[in-house]
Parts: structure tokens; C-alpha cells; sequence
């Protein structure tokens, strides 16, 4: 069977550190050319992979040896490029959040549903074999879920030291760099978008969709943080946490807590390649199970399993609906926050 091949939108931090060495380690892709307006970005790239630089987003679009898109660019253009690339005939792989806005990622999914090819959302936690290993454990073997608490804390300044390790060496443009900083100046509403994409993503994936949330929001300086309450199908309750940045290490994880027993997940930052460690307690067995997974690159298994949805037809995980289904999360966090943190219905 020949490679999937891949074109780039976007060289930015994402695909240097993820997409391009995922394609390039992944047993069935291979990487057709990239497109970045930067100049700097998009040369520095393309010769580190040895591939053609496109002139502009048109000429990838047009290539007919290009089978599927990575689009790896900031969220105010994932819908127009994305759509794009559906017209075009292309598979999607498009970072989280699906889209810019809640409208804008109705839209995309409406899209993405009428042209029949795969679109797949880049959280690629759900592609963490300990994240896995804990969703089936949740819903096949706890029972009920009574409580749950899942969290997000990204590290300040132990962040860049911990990306040099892993990171290739970063192709930077730091003209590029300053025209998004000034995107991200309402940074509290930049940090939940950025990061409530995985953590409510996640807390999906683990807990299934909440029936109601309710959140509060508070800050110090640059530091904030997001505290909220969700009523799950079953009527357990799931607290979720997002701060960004906490002066510590990395701390991500949940605890969860069913009928017959519990599940605990500690995920680590995910550039450094390790699985989540996972803890499944049967109280009927009184075991404590806790596999071992190796390490794991989330970016390239995510990729592995893009490359299965185009050549074996199975299902995007996550799909253009669970994409919409985060930011409806995300956006009802805003709403309840607007309304002096009061319960509202995703
Ligand atoms: N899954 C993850 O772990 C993760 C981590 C970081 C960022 N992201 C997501 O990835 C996306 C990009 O983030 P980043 O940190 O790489 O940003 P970045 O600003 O470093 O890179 C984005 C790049 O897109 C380029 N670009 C802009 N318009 C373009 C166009 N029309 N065609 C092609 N390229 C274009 C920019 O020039 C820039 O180089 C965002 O949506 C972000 O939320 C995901």
C-alpha cells in the first residue's frame, strides 16, 4: 500500500515540534511539501524535511498527489483553510480547537459531514494509550460515577527548558511571533480556548458529556485560573481545573470515582514522550492495576491513527463532533462566567 501523502499548512511551534517529525516517524505517511507565509518558517522547514515549499495555500490545495492536510495554524484561520482543503477533496487534520468561534465550528462540521471525507481534530491526548487504557476502564468496570475531579496545570518557568530538551531545534520568526502575541492579548479568554480544547476534550472523553456546568474564573497578574462543577449523565459530578501557569512542575491528571471502584490518571507534559500512568482499583478484587505503556509520543500515534481513517476507513477520534462539542464546553464556561458563574447547558 503506498503512504498517505500529507501537505503542511502551517510550520509554527506545533508542526516543528509535533506534526512534521510525527509524519516523518509515522510507518504510513509521508510529507508532500509545506505552505507558511513566513518566509523564514517556511524554508527552514521545508529544507530540514527535504520537501518543496508551496508558493501559497492554492497550489498545496491543487496538488493531486496530496491526499490529506495537516493544518497546524492559529485557530482564526482553521475554518477557512479547513474548509478549503474539504473542497478540494483533501483529508483533514486540524489542531484543536476545531475552529475559532462556536459558530465558526458549526459550520466546519456541517462541512465536513457534506464532503464525506475524514476530519479529525488534533487532541491528541485521546491518542495517549494510558488516557485510553483509563476511558474504557471508566465506563466498562467503575459502574456509576459518583465523583470526579480532572485538572490542567501548565508549569511556568520550568516550560522552556523542559521544550529545549525535547523540541528539534525551533525554526523561529520573530516578526511572525510578534503579529500573534498581539492575538493573545485578552489572554484569560486565549488560555481557556488554548487549553480548555484538551482539558475539556478530555474530561469528555473520560466522563462523557456533561448535562450542565457552572465556573468561576479569578487571576493573579498573568496567572489564571478556571475552577468549575459539572452534573454528568448519571448525576455524579465532575470538578474540572484549568490554570495556566502554576509555579510547579506539570500537573495534569484525574481521579474518578464510580460505584465499583476508581480510576487515576497522572498525564505527563506531552512533548516528553511518556504515557499516562493509570491506576484501575476493583474493590471486588481488591487489586490495584497499573499498566505499563513505554514511552509514547501522542503526535505520532495521533498521526498513525489519521493515516487508519483515510487507508482503513475507521472512525476520526476525535471527530469534527466532538471537536464542536469542546468549544460548546469551552463556550459555556464563558457564559456561566458572563452570568456570575451560574449553572448553564452546554
Ligand atoms: N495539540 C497541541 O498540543 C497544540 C499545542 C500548541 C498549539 N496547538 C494549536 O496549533 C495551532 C498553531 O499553534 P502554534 O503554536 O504552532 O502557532 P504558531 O503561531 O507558532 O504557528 C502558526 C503558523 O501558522 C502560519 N500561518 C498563518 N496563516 C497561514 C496560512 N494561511 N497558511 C499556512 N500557514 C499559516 C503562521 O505564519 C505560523 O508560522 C493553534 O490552533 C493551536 O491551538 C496545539
Amino acid at each position: 500500500m503506498t503512504d498517505v501523502r500529507i501537505g503542511v499548512l502551517g510550520a509554527g511551534r506545533i508542526a516543528q515540534s509535533a506534526h512534521l517529525p510525527a509524519i516523518s516517524k509515522s510507518a504510513g505517511a509521508s510529507l508532500s511539501g509545506i505552505f507558511d507565509p513566513s518566509p523564514v518558517l517556511r524554508a527552514g522547514a521545508c529544507q530540514r524535511y527535504g520537501v518543496p515549499a508551496y508558493a501559497d495555500v492554492d497550489s498545496l490545495l491543487a496538488d493531486d498527489t496530496v491526499d490529506a492536510v495537516v493544518i497546524a495554524v492559529p485557530d482564526r484561520f482553521h475554518l477557512d483553510l479547513a474548509s478549503a482543503a474539504l473542497a478540494a477533496g483533501k483529508h483533514v487534520l486540524v489542531e484543536k480547537p476545531l475552529a475559532g468561534t462556536l459558530a465558526e465550528s458549526q459550520e466546519l462540521v456541517a462541512l465536513a459531514k457534506k464532503s464525506g471525507l475524514v476530519l479529525q481534530v488534533g487532541a491528541m491526548k485521546r491518542h495517549d494509550p494510558g488516557v485510553r487504557f483509563a476511558a474504557v476502564a471508566v465506563r466498562e468496570r467503575i459502574g456509576r460515577i459518583l465523583s470526579a475531579t480532572v485538572w490542567y496545570r501548565v508549569m511556568s518557568a520550568l516550560r522552556p527548558e523542559v521544550e529545549a530538551t525535547y523540541f528539534p531545534p525551533m525554526i523561529v520568526d520573530e516578526q511572525m511571533r510578534a503579529t500573534e502575541t498581539t492575538f493573545k492579548v485578552d489572554r484569560g479568554n486565549y488560555l481557556l480556548v488554548t487549553h480548555g480544547a484538551h482539558v475539556l476534550d478530555g474530561m469528555r472523553y473520560l466522563l462523557g458529556d456533561p448535562k450542565e456546568l457552572c465556573a468561576r474564573r479569578t487571576n493573579i497578574g498573568n496567572d489564571y485560573t478556571w475552577h468549575g462543577l459539572a452534573t454528568l449523565a448519571g448525576d455524579g459530578l465532575a470538578n474540572f481545573e484549568i490554570t495556566a501557569n502554576v509555579h510547579s512542575e506539570w500537573s495534569e491528571g484525574a481521579e474518578i470515582f464510580g460505584e465499583k471502584g476508581s480510576v487515576k490518571l497522572c498525564t505527563p507534559f506531552p512533548v516528553t514522550m511518556a504515557a499516562s500512568g493509570v491506576e484501575v482499583f476493583d474493590e471486588a478484587t481488591g487489586m490495584i492495576e497499573r499498566p505499563v505503556f513505554g514511552d509514547t509520543n501522542p503526535y505520532k500515534k495521533q498521526m498513525d491513527y489519521f493515516v487508519r481513517t483515510i487507508t482503513e476507513g475507521i472512525p476520526a477520534d476525535p471527530n469534527a463532533d466532538d471537536g464542536l462539542a469542546a468549544v460548546r464546553l469551552i463556550d459555556a464556561v464563558n457564559r456561566s462566567l458572563d452570568a456570575g458563574g451560574v449553572w448553564v447547558t452546554p
